[in-house]
């Protein structure tokens, strides 16, 4: 099958032409909530699966922590294609990379987004422009607060979450995410909710 303008994008960058696997996501794509970090390491180059390494080990404990699984959620990155030495994204990277992303949002339709970290937390804060990036709040100061977006066109709760792997180093961090999660799980079920009323 041929490919679509967004990934051929995406495999005219250099972390691609020399990646193992272009990691496209995992989890349900009829999910209400999406969870989006920030480029794929090594254990996911090599398996073509998101968060499947340390990072992703944990994510799956904190998420098991609060009742959610891979069913109820789809988990993607920022980058589609392992950065060497998982160095950051570059900005020529974010630019054709996200237009994959933003392909696959439209066709999920999330009600909420939680962005892990701050790659993933200033690229829709900035809402996907990428001038607008490098001037948005970190995710110290924005995590846990819900901000409702208006993403290409589509409503959505933008709520911005430690990156899983900054836990591991971090212990601190943990009660924060816990926090956090609680509020996401209340977004869910009023968007749940809602869906029932109409
Ligand atoms: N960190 C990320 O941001 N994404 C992955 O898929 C793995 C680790």
């Amino acid at each position: 099958m041929e490919d679509c303008p967004e990934l051929k994008l995406i495999r005219q960058t250099e972390i691609c032409k020399n990646c193992t696997n272009i990691v496209f996501g995992k989890g349900n794509e009829n999910a209400d909530i999406l969870f989006v970090g920030e480029a794929p390491g090594k254990n996911e180059d090599e398996q073509g699966i998101p968060f499947v390494g340390a990072a992703g080990k944990n994510l799956d404990k904190l998420l098991e922590k609060v009742g959610l699984s891979l069913q109820d959620i789809y988990v993607t990155n920022i980058l589609k294609c392992r950065p060497p030495l998982n160095r950051d994204p570059l900005p020529d990277e974010v630019k054709m990379h996200t237009p994959y992303l933003v392909k696959q949002i439209k066709e999920m339709k999330p009600k909420v987004i939680c962005s892990l970290g701050n790659h993933a937390t200033k690229f829709f804060l900035a809402l996907g422009d990428l001038e607008k990036i490098n001037s948005q709040q970190g995710i110290t100061s924005v995590h846990g607060k819900v901000k409702e977006i208006n993403f290409y066109g589509m409503e959505i709760k933008l709520i911005p979450l430690f990156h899983p792997a900054a836990i591991i180093y971090n212990r601190n961090l943990l009660g924060e995410w816990e926090k956090d999660m609680e509020i996401v799980k209340k977004e869910v079920r009023e968007t749940k909710e809602q869906r029932k009323l109409f």
